[in-house]
């Protein structure tokens, strides 16, 4: 009994703070989110076939279809960079290698959009940080 009252008070405190209270979306949020999402994905993918260095080279040329980007697996230790790793310092890395380009500022609208096309391309396999 003393332990009821005790969780309605502890709900009570939740409820008066407002923190129990869910945010609240409708269905056309939902839309209006999963629209502005696939749009970033379909730029990413746009970039993904486009030379975005200084050569003709593109992404698509060695990962088809984004294959071997292994985007479920970072961050990890990259040999390449010797170091732990994101996504994007080895989006970065290709981009400055294989294209010969300038690397992207990390928060770019170009590189956020490559990595939403990567891991999109990847969704539903089980996440496996640090994996070789
Ligand atoms: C000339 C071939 C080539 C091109 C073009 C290329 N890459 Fe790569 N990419 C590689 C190689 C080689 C590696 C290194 C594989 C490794 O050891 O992880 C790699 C690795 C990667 C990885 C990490 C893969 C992993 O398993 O951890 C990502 C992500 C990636 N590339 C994205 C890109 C993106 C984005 C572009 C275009 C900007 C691009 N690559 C263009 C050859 C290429």
């Amino acid at each position: 009994m003393v332990r009821r009252i005790f969780m309605l008070a502890v709900m009570g405190f939740f409820l008066g703070t407002g923190l129990a209270q869910a945010d609240e979306f409708t269905r056309k949020d939902l839309e209006k989110w999963q629209k502005a999402f696939m749009a970033v994905v379909k730029e990413g993918e746009r970039l993904f076939h486009s030379p975005l260095g200084s050569n003709k080279v593109s992404c698509d040329m060695c990962h088809p279809n984004a294959a071997n980007t292994h985007p479920e697996t970072y961050p990890k230790f990259q040999k390449q960079l010797g170091r732990v790793a994101t996504l994007r310092d080895m989006i970065n890395w290709c981009i400055q290698n294989p294209l010969e380009g300038k690397p992207l500022p990390l928060d770019d609208p170009r590189m956020i959009a490559l990595e939403a096309y990567i891991t999109w391309e990847r969704r539903g396999v089980p996440l496996a940080p640090g994996k070789h």
